[in-house]
């Protein structure tokens, strides 16, 4: 049965994704910032989740965590890079660097930074798997037609479009590696007050979807309806 490590699992699309694999066999390595609090929610019936500690913007942790899932397996089918923030929201106009900071720590360096050292783990499976989970915000195609004005602030949409653009390049020199970024839509959770409209089985649609795939090929943008232009 396959394993997979989902960062950002605590809550939201993270946590639905984890359950759904688990639902299928899978052993999901949930990481959180706070493994107990996950811990203290889940029963028997969500099948083998083990909540561990990752905060995905501090190395030391990510080293903690590469230790701690190599005590569990020796071997992950799928990283899903999951964990993110809306960060500063502020137009660009009156944005300053200092703005972005915080949703590029968490959105761009955090993959990145988990991404690099789970490689040999991944590699062991027959079929690795890297799942990036981005939005339609970071589709400069999306954001350049005129007529949306979705989400007018500087941080998040470029923080995930740099996301995309990595997803592209694992793609391209990574080719070992099924490589899959994922748009889940605009789901009700924390991130956006539950102001979204899908519900959190549809936004991990696409994410539980690229985490099954073992054929690809890699290097696409998909959402649950299918590709999203870039
Ligand atoms: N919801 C949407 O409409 C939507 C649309 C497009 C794309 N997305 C993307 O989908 C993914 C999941 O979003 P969501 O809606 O589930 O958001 P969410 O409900 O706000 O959950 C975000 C998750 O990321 C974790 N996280 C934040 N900073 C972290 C860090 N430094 N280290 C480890 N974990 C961290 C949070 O952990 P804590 O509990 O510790 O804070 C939480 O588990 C994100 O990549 C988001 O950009 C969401």
């Amino acid at each position: 049965m396959s394993t997979a490590l989902i960062t950002g699992a605590s809550r939201g699309l993270g946590v639905v994704a984890a359950r759904r694999l688990a639902a299928q066999g899978w052993t999901v390595l949930a990481g959180c910032r706070e493994p107990a609090r996950l811990a203290a929610t889940l029963t028997a019936a969500d099948g083998d989740i083990r909540p561990i500690p990752l905060d995905v913007t501090d190395d030391a942790s990510v080293e903690a965590t590469v230790k701690e899932v190599s005590a569990h397996t020796d071997t992950l089918d799928v990283l899903v890079n999951n964990a993110a923030i809306v960060g500063v929201m502020s137009e660009p106009a009156v944005a300053s660097v200092e703005d972005l900071r915080a949703a590029y720590e968490t959105n761009v360096f955090g993959p990145v930074r988990v991404t690099r050292p789970f490689l040999p783990l991944l590699r062991r499976s027959a079929v690795p798997r890297l799942v990036m989970v981005s939005s339609s915000l970071g589709s400069l195609a999306e954001m350049s037609d005129w007529r949306w004005d979705n989400h007018p602030h500087l941080a998040y949409p470029s923080a995930k479009a740099a996301l995309n653009m990595l997803s592209v390049m694992y793609a391209k020199t990574v080719p070992d590696v099924l490589v899959t970024v994922v748009n889940p839509g605009f789901t009700a959770t924390d991130l956006n007050d539950h102001q979204g409209t899908q519900t959190v089985e549809e936004g991990t649609d696409a994410i539980v979807a690229a985490a099954l795939d073992t054929t690809g090929p890699s290097g696409r943008f998909l959402d649950r309806f299918g590709t999203v232009p870039w």
